[in-house]
């Protein structure tokens, strides 16, 4: 790793007023992606990981569609960004689409809860990428009636995010406004502004 990247890592890493756990601190959502493919064995413990999240019913309602950069599956993906997000998610080593089953197996009904699993499957896919040194990155700024029709989504499965992950690059590899934000420190609301003791 260069020093500029090993720069942004410090940058990037949450400062927390209370102790978490040093891979909540490290993963973060980064542009500049390093050309270098994510391993196989790596890329199934990824999923491995989300499909432990926990689940209404163990339902389990993430989906995932996802292609590797170099493939006309990973283009199509690609094509069905905003300009802004394709502009750095195009050097990703993976491109993924989260998906919700909204049917419940168990009850003829909708799975209310849907969304929210699959949110908690996305974040442990990117913890235990963060764990790998891989960064991933999720995206709602896409074209959903073309991402729809490409992947044929009937109307029970919900389009969530896309997620673009690799290892990291130097953020001098992004065009701006992208490298100023690659190195800027993030930030949280104060834990006050959304909690309240009863
Ligand atoms: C559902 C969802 C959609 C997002 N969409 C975009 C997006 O379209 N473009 C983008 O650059 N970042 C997107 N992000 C990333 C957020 O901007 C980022 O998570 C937030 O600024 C906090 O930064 P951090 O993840 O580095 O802590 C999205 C994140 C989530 C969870």
């Amino acid at each position: 790793m260069t020093e500029i990247t090993l720069n942004t890592l410090a940058v990037k890493t949450a400062a927390t007023l209370y102790d978490v756990h040093e891979l909540l601190r490290k993963r973060w959502s980064a542009r500049a992606f390093a050309d270098k493919p994510v391993e196989t064995d790596t890329l199934q413990s990824l999923f491995e990981a989300a499909s432990w999240a926990p689940s209404s019913v163990n339902e389990q309602p993430w989906r995932y569609a996802y292609a590797l950069r170099g493939t006309e599956a990973f283009d199509a993906l690609l094509n069905c960004l905003q300009p802004s997000n394709a502009v750095w998610a195009k050097n990703a080593a993976v491109l993924i689409f989260s998906m919700a089953d909204t049917r419940f197996k168990a009850f003829e009904q909708t799975n209310r809860h849907a969304l929210h699993d699959t949110g908690a499957a996305n974040t442990l896919l990117l913890l235990q990428a963060a764990s790998c040194d891989i960064y991933g990155h999720e995206i709602g700024g896409y074209n959903r009636e073309e991402t729809r029709a490409l992947l044929d989504l009937p109307d029970y499965i919900e389009d969530v995010c896309f997620i673009a992950l690799g290892y990291l690059d130097d953020a001098e590899k992004l065009e701006e406004p992208y490298r100023t934000r690659e190195v800027t420190p993030r930030t949280r609301k104060d834990l006050t502004q959304f909690t309240q003791m009863l």
